[in-house]
């Protein structure tokens, strides 16, 4: 059967706007933010401590923090990749961070600039110290269903590296399609395969439109975390066939009409689309938001 409850993992501010042409000012970016926790968002990925050359688009990630007018009933998870940045998390008071692996050789060389094995490297001293201090992880694991050098990507590939993140002390596995081309019956075996499927979360990007079929399959698999970005904007800038997340307000629409709560107010979830597409300068992908915000 499917949850009664799903907890949506907002990513816009982050994976949204890490793919934007155009940088965003930092203060539209925290009246973005302000937006979401209006609208009921007790998860919003707020930005990430990367290296400024890699996404100068976050490059303000440390001003941003400073703006952010912190709800005591919201968290604000960041990524983090390495020791340098979870320095900088750290000196923001971040109390939430995200590490993001690969599932295959060649994305953690063109996003990471390491090896399967070395991004290891890279990740467990950033988890030991952030459990230390006291700081809760989430993991990704990126190409989950297929990556645009590799092909599709074998299950128990998946599994190995997610598995492995968890062990760390993840607290939470998001297991991302990162170029969207995942499919229903693939994402109900990859689910299937993992011990836990109640530590992991979805993250689909909608590049072929299957993001909310994968959703479905994930819910009924038993997955009751989801990843999506208001407005359905997003992609990867490492991986050029990435085009947006899953839109927020699809996934809302769909969730109502199951009857599944997720506290969320569609109308101003819209509202904030239309707003940030104006100042984005194109018309939000989303179904629902174009079909709502018709005069
Ligand atoms: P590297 O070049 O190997 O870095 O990059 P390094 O460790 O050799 O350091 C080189 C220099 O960078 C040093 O400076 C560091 O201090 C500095 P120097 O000593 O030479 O003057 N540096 C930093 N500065 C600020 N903040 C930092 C930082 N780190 C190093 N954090 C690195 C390795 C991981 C840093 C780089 O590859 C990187 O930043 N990658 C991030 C790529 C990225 O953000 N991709 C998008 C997010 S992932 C995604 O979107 C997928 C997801 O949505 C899920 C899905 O869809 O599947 C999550
Ligand atoms: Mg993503």
């Amino acid at each position: 059967g499917l949850p009664e409850q799903v907890t949506i993992y907002e990513v816009g501010p982050r994976d949204g706007l890490q793919n934007e042409p155009s940088v965003v000012p930092v203060e539209v970016k925290a009246e973005f933010i302000d937006r979401l926790a209006d609208a009921g968002h007790k998860v919003i990925e707020a930005t990430s401590f990367v290296h400024p050359k890699w996404v100068p688009q976050l490059a303000d990630a440390d001003e941003l923090l400073t703006r952010l007018h912190r709800r005591p009933d919201v968290r604000y998870p960041v990524l983090v990749p390495n020791p340098r940045g979870l320095d900088r998390a750290l000196a923001q008071g971040v109390d939430e961070i995200a590490i993001f692996a690969s599932a295959t050789e060649a994305f953690a060389a063109k996003n990471l600039n390491r090896t399967l094995e070395s991004q290891f490297v890279m990740f467990e001293p950033v988890v030991a110290r952030a459990l230390d201090s006291g700081v809760k992880v989430r993991a990704y694991v990126s190409m989950c269903f297929g990556d645009p050098w590799e092909g599709p990507t074998p299950i128990a590939q998946v599994v190995a590296i997610g598995e492995r993140l968890l062990g760390l002390g993840c607290h939470e596995l998001s297991l991302g399609d990162t170029i969207g081309v995942g499919t229903p019956g693939h994402v109900t075996a990859l689910i299937r395969a993992f011990r836990t499927p109640e530590r992991l979360a979805v993250h689909f990007h909608d590049t072929y439109g299957q993001a909310l079929g994968n959703t479905l399959a994930a819910l009924a698999a038993g997955v009751t975390t989801v990843d999506a970005s208001t407005g359905g904007i997003g992609g990867c800038p490492y991986a050029e066939s990435a085009t947006g997340n899953l839109a927020t307000e699809d996934l809302v629409w769909m969730l109502r009409g199951l009857g599944i709560e997720t506290g969320l107010d569609l109308g101003k979830l819209v509202s904030t689309s239309v707003w940030l597409a104006e100042l984005l300068g194109r018309p939000s992908p989303s179904r629902v938001v174009q079909a709502l915000s018709k005069g």
